[in-house]
């Protein structure tokens, strides 16, 4: 593994972060190889998914696997308030927000807009751009507290709260609705509560901009992708792919409309459809 080490003290310090990550990587291996059914799969699991650790540049999925194994039991929340700190290291290359956010007409200004689930402020800064005052809200009160950190000066009101328990009133009337990366922690069966949160937010007629995870690949793949999604789910982690009928139908039967849509492939072993929707008038 390439491991930059200018930053590090020792070389003996290097050394032993590299062989925890190592035996990391074996034993992420091994129990993601037990959820896969190998009548899919022609040659070896464990060289498959070593191939993809490779693929998607080792060093950030290890942070998260290394994070997941130190946890018996975590919950998605619990695993975002764990990795705050080291969130924007491992993805550093979020573009979804301003992808979303450039599908709305050109010179569009809101008044007041929501990033739900805006994680560590990087899909606030861009919602800022076409909107005089955001809320920026999350379920987890450690990626909440570096989106305060870093957008302390700006028109944003920060608040800790889920989208499956809302806090009452205040946050209705938006005009715009954000929300990246978040469908896909969705629990299982909630994902009309999920777009009803939405609808309750907007005015009529607003918009809503979301992105969702749909799986992509060859079957191999797809088998490796749903075994991922398996191994987290058992640990306790929503990570959600669904397929674009099921997008679809959870759109128009929660009172929205598609305004525009694209997709965007992902390095992982998925792409991500991007949807600019319009409540209906009516309620
Ligand atoms: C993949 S991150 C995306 C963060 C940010 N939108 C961005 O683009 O960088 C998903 C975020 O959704 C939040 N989240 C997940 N489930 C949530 C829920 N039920 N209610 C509120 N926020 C939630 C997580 O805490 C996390 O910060």
């Amino acid at each position: 593994m390439d491991t930059d080490v200018t930053n590090i003290e020792t070389e003996e310090v290097a050394e032993t972060e590299v062989d925890i990550a190592e035996e990391d990587k074996v034993r992420f291996i091994e129990e993601v190889s037990q959820y896969i059914d190998s009548d899919t799969f022609s040659g070896s699991t464990e060289d498959y998914i070593m191939g993809y650790i490779d693929r998607v540049q080792e060093p950030e999925l290890l942070i998260l696997i290394k994070g997941i194994f130190e946890d018996d039991k975590l919950t998605t929340t619990k695993m975002y308030d764990k990795w705050a700190g080291l969130y924007d290291l491992a993805f550093p290359d979020r573009t979804h927000a301003n992808r979303l956010i450039s599908m709305l007409d050109s010179g569009v200004k809101v008044n007041k807009a929501l990033d739900l689930g805006c994680g560590t402020g990087e899909s606030t800064i861009p919602l800022l751009e076409v909107s005089d005052k955001v809320v920026a809200m999350d379920a987890s009160s450690e990626m909440l507290n570096i989106a305060k950190d870093k957008l302390a000066d700006r028109a944003v009101d920060f608040m800790q709260a889920d989208f499956l328990q809302p806090p009452g009133e205040s946050l209705k009337d938006f005009d715009l609705v954000l929300s990246v990366g978040v469908t896909r922690h969705i629990p299982l069966g909630e994902e009309d509560n999920f777009m009803r949160f939405i609808f309750d937010a907007l005015k009529p007629g607003a918009t809503a901009l979301l992105s969702f995870v749909t799986r992509r690949g060859s079957s191999a793949d797809c088998a490796i992708d749903i075994a991922l999604e398996k191994w987290l789910f058992d640990r306790g982690i929503n990570d959600r792919r669904f397929d674009n009928e099921f997008i679809g139908e959870l759109i128009s039967a929660n009172g929205f409309t598609v305004k525009s849509t694209t997709s965007m492939e992902s390095k992982y072993l998925y792409d991500k459809q991007l949807f600019e929707l319009v409540k209906s008038e009516t309620t």
